[in-house]
This record gives structure tokens, C-alpha cells and sequence, in this order.
């Protein structure tokens, strides 16, 4: 019995072995995917409007970027003492950023900065380029999870924000009511014609023509110049062509399945990929934590 008890201690004790570099690992892995989705840290806010005055923090990161980037400029010049006042340049707003963002202080390890002042002291170039390779690798690492996050929530407008009129209702709508409004008439042209329906199928493109024709009067609530592009004269052309298509007796079906193709690769399909990635992230941060189940 005892001899029983002690074989499932020892294998438990080995199990519990194995187990703990796999729990580090799986905490690691988790650490890693909550940072890449949760909401940017609240406390970078107070360096980008509304809270600032500017984009500080962006700021902040090029003067941090020039000194080190003068570095290696300056040794390849074999101007050392240049060298040397970048150096102390970096290490002075490296140490500045390291405190700004709480959330990020262990991001900003100074041990790394300390191992290139030793290298510049050595003036061995492979040293030099190596602990400059760390520090690099040091910046990519915050970057690849943060630095479009935070262009898309400080750099772009929110599309939630706008608000647009209905031109067949007058009614105030935002972009998402007035998005699903265009693709419903949008897709319904398709759909009634398959079913025959040729009188919905003509008010259906009235009512996709209007809204569509005034989505292009909203470019202006985020661009101070005039874009076309994506609702440019060729693809107004299109809908225009739509429209003879669809009026014709009896109305042309391959004509009108070629347009409603070319519109939707032309103007939807590419606003989208531009613009849907930002909007997307927006709503996903507003809706965070509410999203894991
Ligand atoms: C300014 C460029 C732009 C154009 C042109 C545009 N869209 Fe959009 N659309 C957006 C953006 C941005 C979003 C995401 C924000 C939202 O859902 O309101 C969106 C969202 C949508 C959605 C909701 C998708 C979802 O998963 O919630 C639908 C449906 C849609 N668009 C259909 C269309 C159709 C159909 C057309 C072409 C006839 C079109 N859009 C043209 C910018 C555009
Ligand atoms: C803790 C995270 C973090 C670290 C570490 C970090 N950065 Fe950044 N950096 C950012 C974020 C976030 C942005 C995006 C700011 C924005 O676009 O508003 C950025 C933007 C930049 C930009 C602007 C790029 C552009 O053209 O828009 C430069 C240059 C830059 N960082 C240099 C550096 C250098 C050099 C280092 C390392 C010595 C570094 N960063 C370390 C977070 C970090
Ligand atoms: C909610 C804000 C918003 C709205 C509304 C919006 N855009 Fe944009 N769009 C942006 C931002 C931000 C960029 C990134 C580059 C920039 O700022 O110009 C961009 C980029 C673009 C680009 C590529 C780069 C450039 O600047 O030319 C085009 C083309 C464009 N938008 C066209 C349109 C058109 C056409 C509409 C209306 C149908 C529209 N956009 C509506 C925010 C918006």
C-alpha cells in the first residue's frame, strides 16, 4: 500500500515538472494575445487630442528615433564625439518615454541602452552593432502590436461620429444604418430580377441610386480636399448605366449583373479596404470586454 502511494507521489511530482514550463508558456502565449486585442492603455490618451493639444506621443517617438538613427549615422562618419551626444540624446528620452505610459514601463528595459553606451565606450563595431540590433528589435517588438492600433484610434476620424441625412427620408442616420440602406437596394436589384419582379426591381435602384449618388457628399466630414475616387464620375457612370439597364424593356439582366458586379468591385469592395479596417477595430475596442465569452 505505502509502496502504491509513494509511486503516485513521485509521479505526481513529475508531472507537476512537466507541466510547469507548458503553464509558462500557455501564460505567456495568453499575455500576448490580450495584449494584441484589448483596447490600447487608457493612459496613452492623455498624449493625442482630445486630451492634447497634438499628437504628442507620436512627438515624442521621433525624438527618440532621430538620436538613434544619428548613432549609426555619425560612427559610419567616424565622427565619435557626434556619436556620443546622439548616444546621450537617445539615453535621455528613452528614460523620458519609459515613464510616460505606466502600462509600458517594462517595455523600456534600460538594460539594453546601458549594454550600447558600453559598446561606444569599446569602440568595437560588432559590439556596437549588435546591442543597436537589440535596441532595434527592442522598438519592433511594441511597434508590431501597437503602432497601427494607435494610428487607428488617434490618427483616424470614427465613422460613428458622423452623422448623415437619408436623402429619400430626410431622416438623420449614421454611417452603418446608411451602409446597410445602400446594400439592401443594392442587393435586392439582383434578387427581385431573379424572381420577375420588375417593378421592384426599378424602385429598388431609385431608392440604391439616390442614397448611393449622396454618400458622396460625406467624403467632406473627414477630408479637407475633395476625394472621388471610390464614388468617382466612372463608377456614378455605372450607376447611371444601371439605371438605363434597369428602365429598358424588359430590362437588360446581363447588363445589370455586370454593372451591380463593377460597382461592387469598383466602389464598395475597395472604400472597404480602405476604410474598413480602422472602423472595425473602433467598434471592436468599444464593444471589449463584452466580446469574450
Ligand atoms: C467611404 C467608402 C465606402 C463606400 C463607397 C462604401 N462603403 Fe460600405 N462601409 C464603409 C465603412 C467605413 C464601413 C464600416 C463602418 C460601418 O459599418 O458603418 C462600411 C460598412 C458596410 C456594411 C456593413 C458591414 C458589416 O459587416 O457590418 C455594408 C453591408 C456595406 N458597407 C455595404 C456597402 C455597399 C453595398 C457599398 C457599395 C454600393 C458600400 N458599402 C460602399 C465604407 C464605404
Ligand atoms: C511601448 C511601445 C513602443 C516602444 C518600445 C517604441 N515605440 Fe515607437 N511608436 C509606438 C507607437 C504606439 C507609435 C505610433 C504613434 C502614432 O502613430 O500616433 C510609435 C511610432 C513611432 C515612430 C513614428 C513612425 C511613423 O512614421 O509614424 C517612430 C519613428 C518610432 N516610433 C520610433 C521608435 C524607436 C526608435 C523605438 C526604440 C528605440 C521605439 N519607437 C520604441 C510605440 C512604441
Ligand atoms: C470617417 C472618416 C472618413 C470618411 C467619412 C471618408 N474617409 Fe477616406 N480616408 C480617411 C482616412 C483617415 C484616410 C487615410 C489617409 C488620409 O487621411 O487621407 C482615408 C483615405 C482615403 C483614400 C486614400 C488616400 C487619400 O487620402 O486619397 C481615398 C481615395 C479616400 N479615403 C476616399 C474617400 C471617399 C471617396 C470618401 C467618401 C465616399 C471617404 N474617403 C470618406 C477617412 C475617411
Amino acid at each position: 500500500m505505502k509502496k502504491v502511494a509513494l509511486i503516485l507521489l513521485v509521479g505526481l511530482a513529475a508531472c507537476g515538472q512537466d507541466l510547469k514550463p507548458r503553464v509558462d508558456k500557455l501564460e505567456k502565449e495568453n499575455a500576448l494575445l490580450k495584449e494584441m486585442t484589448a483596447p490600447l492603455p487608457s493612459s496613452l490618451d492623455n498624449y493625442f487630442p482630445p486630451k492634447a493639444q497634438g499628437p504628442v506621443y507620436l512627438m515624442e517617438m521621433f525624438s527618440l528615433s532621430n538620436p538613434f538613427e544619428g548613432i549609426g549615422i555619425d560612427l559610419q562618419e567616424k565622427d565619435l564625439p557626434g556619436a556620443k551626444a546622439n548616444f546621450d540624446a537617445f539615453r535621455a528620452q528613452y528614460l523620458k518615454m519609459s515613464v510616460m505610459v505606466p502600462e509600458w514601463k517594462e517595455k523600456f528595459p534600460v538594460g539594453p541602452v546601458d549594454s550600447l553606451g558600453l559598446a561606444m565606450g569599446s569602440g568595437n563595431p560588432a559590439m556596437i552593432g549588435s546591442a543597436m540590433g537589440r535596441i532595434g528589435r527592442l522598438c519592433a517588438s511594441c511597434h508590431v502590436i501597437n503602432q497601427i492600433r494607435a494610428q487607428q484610434k488617434y490618427s483616424w476620424p470614427d465613422f460613428e461620429a458622423l452623422s448623415l441625412t437619408d436623402p429619400i427620408t430626410n431622416q438623420n442616420i449614421s454611417w452603418h444604418e446608411s451602409m446597410m440602406r445602400i446594400a439592401n437596394a443594392f442587393t435586392a436589384i439582383g434578387n427581385d430580377l431573379g424572381q420577375g419582379q420588375i417593378e421592384n426591381v426599378r424602385t429598388n435602384f431609385k431608392s440604391f441610386s439616390d442614397r448611393f449618388i449622396s454618400l458622396s457628399a460625406n467624403c467632406s466630414g473627414c477630408h479637407d480636399t475633395p476625394r472621388s475616387y471610390f464614388v468617382s464620375q466612372n463608377v456614378q457612370g455605372m450607376v447611371s448605366d444601371l439605371g438605363k439597364a434597369v428602365a429598358a424593356t424588359p430590362p437588360d439582366g446581363k447588363a445589370i449583373g455586370q454593372l451591380l458586379g463593377a460597382i461592387g468591385n469598383e466602389s464598395c469592395m475597395k472604400c472597404h479596404l480602405v476604410h474598413m479596417p480602422s472602423a472595425t477595430a473602433k467598434s471592436f475596442w468599444k464593444a471589449y470586454p463584452g466580446m469574450i465569452r
